[in-house]
């Protein structure tokens, strides 16, 4: 018997009470942002977490994102300096991650952090996520809405296959805008690749070698608080599907489904025209098609590196990363 799907609500003000309901009762539900579909539950419940932990298969080590309205909500979990409430008034509500000092009395479940003296944090712009944290009223943990490991959703369907006997609930509001995940910062390293590069964030600043983390060629020591993993969002296999990923490929060889960029058509192509942005929001799409097609392998065309690039050949590297 196939497991049960989760029920999949179009976006509107009953979606959004029934979600904050569940959210309340300690359950979670899947919601879009603007980056992911996120699995969103009380991030002051360590229970509601727990479940989150569980419906993904997610490693116990693996810190999540907290989501809250505004940075004044921000400011109530989150310690920030001048630096940090520049970045997040320039770029909030946005794809931006900042990993902060956590204020322990704001009652986070330590689950959330795993156990990090800091907390990863964001003001999503998507109008889904920002009402249900407006009808819970409380902060929203949400990693992606997938099973871990895998493929991130970009749409409900994606969501609803990952996760199919794990969740009940899906709200519904179309594909995301960007895509790919928020772009984590600590201080000025960049921990996670995504919609804002790093001259998006710091333009003042020369390329130099205080720039771990953001270069593909040579990603350079990633920070670490002891043994613990700052950013397991690095870790060296992620975003996979289930089949073979060969990149920088300029032709179809038999048996593959080939996604395409640019001049290099494909079964699916990121973007005709060579648009970066256009090709982050139809990446995590193209792979989920890929992988359920009749081929054996895919293969992606060579994407620049440059811009959101950075950031797509990040998860292309990691999809693609021998298992
Ligand atoms: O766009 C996004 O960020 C999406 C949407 C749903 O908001 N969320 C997302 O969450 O990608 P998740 O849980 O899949 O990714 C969380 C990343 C992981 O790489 C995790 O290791 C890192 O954030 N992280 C969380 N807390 C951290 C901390 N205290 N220090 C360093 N990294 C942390
Ligand atoms: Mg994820």
């Amino acid at each position: 018997m196939s497991p049960t799907n989760p029920r999949i609500l179009p976006y509107g003000e009953a979606a959004i009470a029934e979600a904050a309901a569940l959210i309340r009762a300690g359950g979670c539900v899947a919601v879009p942002t603007e980056t992911v579909y996120g699995l969103a539950a009380d991030a002051s419940d360590s229970r509601a977490v727990a479940g989150i932990y569980a419906a993904k298969g997610r490693p116990s080590f693996n810190p999540l994102i907290v989501h809250v309205p505004d940075l004044e909500a921000a400011e109530i979990v989150a310690v920030f300096d001048d630096a940090a409430r520049e970045l997040a008034r320039r770029f909030w509500p946005g794809p931006l991650t900042l990993v902060l000092p956590v204020r322990r009395e704001a009652g986070i479940s330590s689950l959330v952090t795993a156990g990090l003296d800091t907390i990863a944090i964001r003001v999503p712009d998507h109008r889904a996520m920002q009402a249900l944290l407006d009808a819970s009223g409380v902060p929203l943990a949400a990693p992606s809405a997938n099973a871990s490991g895998g493929i991130s959703p970009t749409r409900a369907e994606h969501v609803a296959k990952s996760l199919a006997g794990r969740i009940s609930l899906v709200i519904d509001d179309g594909p995301t805008s960007a895509g790919i995940e928020s772009t984590i910062v600590m201080g000025r390293t960049i921990l996670r690749p995504g919609p804002l590069s790093r001259a998006d964030l710091f333009p003042c600043e020369g390329r130099g070698p205080e720039s771990p983390g953001d270069s593909l060629a040579n990603p350079g020591p990633l920070p670490s608080q002891g043994n613990k993993i700052t950013a397991p969002g690095q870790l060296d296999s992620h975003y996979a599907p289930g089949k073979p990923l060969r990149l920088g490929a300029t032709m179809r060889r038999a048996g593959e489904w080939l996604i395409g960029f640019g001049a290099v058509p494909g079964d699916d192509t990121l973007s005709i025209r060579g648009d970066l942005v256009e090709a982050a929001a139809n990446l995590f799409d193209a792979l989920h098609r890929g992988d359920a097609s009749k081929a054996t392998a895919i293969a992606v065309a060579p994407v620049p590196e440059s811009g959101i690039g950075v950031a797509i050949n990040d998860r292309l590297r990691r999809a693609a990363f021998p298992r």
